[in-house]
């Protein structure tokens, strides 16, 4: 069974998507894991650090991306056009040691579609709820992974409730300053009410600290003060504010994970994350 890890968080610009992307290549070169990414982002960071935007335009022409799902959920009499087996890109990457990680691409259409699926007459889901809509697609493919990693918009919207639905668990990376963690507290106690009214445990199982800046009193006094008083595990794998993994993020065709990420540790940042999720849920 496929284990399924949201990535979230209420801030923008915390590194989940960087996090996702990282995570999904490592679990595909040092664990020989498969690995689905899904790009619920209708900013489409995952989507064009994976496949690059001319790739991008060429599967969106094809409404092959989880902007159709998701309209073909809101409007049930629409054509039929999105296929999940169509949609999932296999093998995508462009980095060549990387063979075992699948993309469901995104959209920037899903801004609009997302209006759609909040304002939609509450009949049209009268046989299937608005945040059921990527569940029953992805129970099609669910078991062909290992993993599943699902990079989340920064918001806890209907969008992000799909995601969440159907995740065993989610992680929250997060700079550590006083405004990116905010809001951490709010994101545990409502994901644990969703979890309630679901009848379904959708565990946090970390913090993962981004872009960390040693000379910083107030990053090193916000770690501590997650680790002491945050209802959820600080991983001990910590990202340092690094100009290789900012770089990572362009769409440039290397052939290991270590000219894509840089070679000062970022790589082996990844891989300890990596561990530290596959202890915690295998
Ligand atoms: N450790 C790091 N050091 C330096 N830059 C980083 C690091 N991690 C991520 N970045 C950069 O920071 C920016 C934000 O990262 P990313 O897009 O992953 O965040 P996000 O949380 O997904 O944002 P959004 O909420 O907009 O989806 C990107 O330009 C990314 O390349
Ligand atoms: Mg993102």
């Amino acid at each position: 069974m496929a284990k399924i890890i949201s990535i979230i968080n209420l801030k923008g610009g915390v590194a989940k998507t960087t996090t996702t992307v990282g995570l999904a290549q490592v679990l595909s070169t040092e664990f020989n894991k498969k690995v689905l990414v899904i790009d619920l982002d209708a900013q489409t960071n995952a989507t064009t650090m994976l496949i690059g935007e001319e790739k991008w335009l060429e599967v969106n022409k094809d409404k092959q991306t989880i902007a159709q799902l998701f309209y073909e959920g809101v409007y049930p009499k629409s054509e039929k056009i999105f296929d999940i087996n169509k949609a999932i890109l296999k093998g995508v990457s462009n980095i060549d040691e990387v063979k075992l990680v699948d993309l469901l691409p995104s959209s920037l259409e899903l801004i609009d579609i997302q209006e759609d699926v909040i304002k939609a007459p509450r009949g049209i889901f009268s046989t299937i709820r608005p945040v059921d809509l990527l569940g029953r697609q992805l129970s099609k493919v669910k078991e062909r992974y290992d993993y599943i990693l699902i990079d989340c918009p920064p918001n806890l919207g209907v969008i992000t409730r799909n995601g969440l639905k159907v995740s065993d668990v989610y992680i929250i990376p997060t700079i550590p300053d006083i405004l990116s963690t905010y809001g951490i507290p709010q994101i545990i106690s409502r994901v644990k009410k969703y979890s309630k009214e679901l009848e379904r445990d959708i565990k946090p199982l970390g913090i993962v600290i981004t872009k960390y800046r040693e000379q910083s009193p107030v990053h090193r006094r916000t770690i501590k003060k997650l680790q002491e008083e945050v209802d959820c595990k600080v991983f001990n794998t910590i990202f340092k504010e690094n100009d290789s993994i900012a770089s990572a993020a362009e769409y440039i065709n290397k052939s290991t994970v270590r000219q894509k990420w840089g070679y000062g540790g970022q790589v082996n940042n990844f891989i300890a994350l990596a561990r530290e999720i596959i202890e915690a849920m295998e």
